[in-house]
């Protein structure tokens, strides 16, 4: 081994994205490529009576029509088991498939021509009525529903007898949370090229699970997972926007398919508000009861989230209640709101941000009316195992992480009543937060070659989507080859390589990183088995006179996870800054200390920290789809005005990593590290805020406006 691991090496495709070599899906540039464009519907409920596309179809350079009058019949074979990142119950929007529409923004129709400006126009050209029907496009919570037992999330959980214990506690907090819908907005537009070549099919498409992509197509198009291969080395930000494969994938299938051209159907801004998925928004009520010592005796949650009528989509947002803190009371409810919207689906640590920060917040009020200093009630109510699953920790090294945090923050120099810490004229506050999330794993093979020239290359299906997967899985097996870094290469995002799973929930490098890990290893042993001691792989495969020797392994869990219960953790603390005569709320400082197990590249985990840091300030202060009920529609559908944070939002921000190895839940001890960066951050700010302020906004973001008010 070469001690690779823990080394902050430099992003290996740092140069390719700086320079512009690296590939996006958009950027496949196919001999006679043509192009196409959407047509969306612009009412939220109802049936297309009629639509006109003569005037599209005689537009320059225009090869063709599709809508759900002149489509090809698909036939969307069912899964016999769903792909997880799928609504479980429900069925998927079939595209061209019947006059319908179940939102707006749904596609309808597409135009493919020599050009995007000839495609885009043509499109504005297609006319279409409507017969509308009634339509509900406000969020009631007041409707929620229990969630269907096929959607994996439990409507109720119970352990202890919560309402009882909440009845009975000395003190109480009773507190409705909640946040908008909110977009993804990544860089990158999804995006497909599409070809086929007789019945075999290529796509260039923005996915994090380009084998489920290759599965989906197959499904809908009824054709063999071989005839299909899905190509996608580079993803510009996705956050779970491209975990499923949405229609527009299908639809450019088919079009490419229709004029018997390949065909690249780029999304433009507006469409990734409805041809995506979004995380829903989302009410919570929080109950904590505690006594007067701090120590919490009831933890009531309930969340009601927003799905759409044709899928359900649930999340796991109340499993922070049940697993945060010690408590032996703990009662979660879980409601869905039928809307008619697009659907859902899994953005940025989905539903466990949700819960934190509802959570999160609601011990901050509970420490306030204790009169105990909130990181002082974490500590008393500190889990030392998972309480609801009834299990140990793998590893937990949370205490650590408040005390590093908290020492490096200069926690203790704050003063706790609201309003009482100044600069000059603005208001300084200081908040807390813990950060939870599961750590995962899935089955995930990879193959390693050593070459003759002592060069090794190594690959897996795997994606990218910026944490920096090229660079530490180059690590992994440069380590377990004994090579240096530049003598490795490795190659991902092709279902032609060893499958992987979906690049999401954080579990990338436990899960393919382990078969990296596992591939290199094997390949190692059966090249020095007949070697004499001191030879290079070079100098054994030339006396071998072989050219090359390849391994492949498959790496998955085994039974830990009956064992064990696996997190990460983390602790984050703020400093705001508001400005009383304007509201005007500044962030200067931000630290997190994180329990991630192992890291195996300090710099790219520092990145991945800061930038979900960087998405918690957003949804603390800023992201926020603007929805209009009259048309059930975003409105801010763009990048001007959903409001992200620029690099003017963001001053100083710091993620230290608490020392971990956990073995206990997979050979390398990681646990991931990704999303449980975003948990903690808006709950910490919206904390920092009332201490600044005096003022509890419960209701994200935090804006102007509400601090005003
Ligand atoms: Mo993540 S929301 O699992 O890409």
């Amino acid at each position: 081994m070469s001690d690779l691991i823990g080394q902050p090496i430099s992003r290996v495709d740092g140069r390719a994205k700086v320079t512009g070599t690296a590939r996006y899906a958009a950027e496949f540039d196919v001999p006679g490529l043509a192009h196409a464009a959407l047509v969306s519907s612009t009412v939220p409920r109802g049936r297309v009576t009629a639509i006109e596309t003569a005037e599209a179809e005689r537009a320059a350079g225009v090869l063709g029509v599709l809508t759900h009058l002149n489509p090809p019949r698909l036939p969307y074979h069912s899964f016999e088991e769903r792909p997880g990142v799928d609504p479980q119950s429900g069925d998927q929007l079939k595209v061209f498939q019947g006059p319908d529409v179940l939102f707006s923004g749904q596609p309808i129709g597409v135009v493919v021509a020599e050009t995007l400006e000839q495609a885009r126009h043509a499109a504005s050209l297609v006319r279409v009525c409507y017969e509308t029907s009634e339509a509900t496009t406000t969020f009631d919570p007041r409707r929620g529903r229990p969630p269907s037992e096929a959607s994996g999330e439990p409507g109720e959980s119970r352990r202890g007898a919560a309402v009882r214990a909440f009845g009975k506690a000395p003190v109480r907090i009773d507190a409705v949370y909640g946040h908008p819908r909110e977009h993804h907005t990544a860089m990158e537009m999804h995006a497909t090229v599409a070809t086929w070549d007789d019945d075999r099919l290529t796509l260039y498409d923005k996915t994090q699970w380009v084998n489920n992509d290759r599965a989906e197509i197959a499904h809908v198009f009824g054709i063999p997972e071989d005839h299909i291969r899905v190509i996608s080395p580079y993803v510009g930000g996705a956050f779970g926007s491209a975990l499923r494969t949405w229609p527009h994938v299908t639809i450019a299938a088919l079009a490419a398919r229709q004029v018997g051209r390949p065909v690249r159907l780029e999304l433009n801004r507006r469409e990734l508000y409805t041809s995506t998925g979004f995380r829903p928004e989302t009410e919570q009520r929080v109950r904590l009861g505690a006594r007067r010592d701090g120590k919490l005796t009831a933890v009531i949650q309930e969340a009601t989230g927003q799905t759409s009528t044709y899928e359900e989509y649930a999340e796991d947002t109340l499993d922070p209640a049940r697993m945060t803190y010690a408590c032996r009371n703990v009662l979660t409810r879980y409601r869905l709101v039928e809307m008619d919207t697009n659907t859902p689906c899994p953005m940025r640590a989905p539903g466990v941000v949700t819960g934190v920060f509802a959570l999160e917040a609601a011990m901050d009020e509970l420490a306030v009316a204790l009169g105990i200093d909130p990181l002082e009630l974490r500590l008393e109510n500190h889990a030392e195992r998972n309480e609801q699953d009834d299990l140990p920790w793998s590893s937990k090294t949370l205490r650590e992480c408040y005390r590093l945090a908290a020492e490096r923050f200069g926690w203790s120099r704050r003063s706790p009543a609201p309003r009482s810490m100044r600069q000059g004229p603005l208001l300084v506050g200081y908040g807390m937060a813990t950060a939870v999330y599961p750590a995962s794993r899935a089955a995930a093979s990879a193959s390693a070659t050593i070459f003759a020239d002592g060069n090794a290359l190594v690959r897996t299906a795997a994606s990218d989507m910026g944490p920096g997967t090229y660079t530490s899985m180059t690590q992994v097996a440069a380590d377990a080859l004994g090579l240096p870094l530049d003598h490795v290469r490795f190659e991902l995002g092709d279902t032609a390589l060893p499958d992987a799973p979906v690049h999401g929930g954080s579990m990338t490098m436990a899960s393919v990183g382990n078969a990296v890990q596992a591939a290199c290893e094997t390949v190692r042993a059966k090249l020095l088995t007949d070697a004499r001691n001191g030879e290079s792989y070079g100098e054994i495969l030339r006396s071998q006179g072989r050219d090359r020797i390849e391994a492949t392994a498959e790496a998955k869990p085994g039974d830990e996870g009956e064992r064990f219960s696996s997190y990460g953790f983390g602790a984050v603390f703020v400093e705001v800054h508001v400005d009383p005569d304007l509201g005007t709320i500044r962030v200067p400082r931000m630290i997190g200390a994180y329990d991630a197990g192992r890291v195996v590249n300090p710099k790219i985990a520092r990145s991945q920290c800061l930038g979900g840091m960087v998405g918690g300030l957003g949804m603390a202060l800023l992201e926020q789809a603007e929805w209009d009920p009259r048309f059930g529609r975003v409105m801010n559908a763009n990048l001007a005005e959903y409001l992200v944070p620029v690099n003017a939002d963001v001053t100083e921000l710091e993620a230290l990593f608490v020392p971990g190895d956990d073995r206990r839940f997979n050979p390398l001890g990681v646990k991931g590290l990704a999303e449980i960066a975003l948990c903690g951050v808006a709950p910490a700010i919206a904390n920092a805020v009332y201490h600044a302020t005096g003022k509890r906004i419960r209701d994200l973001p935090i804006t102007v406006a509400k601090l005003l008010v």
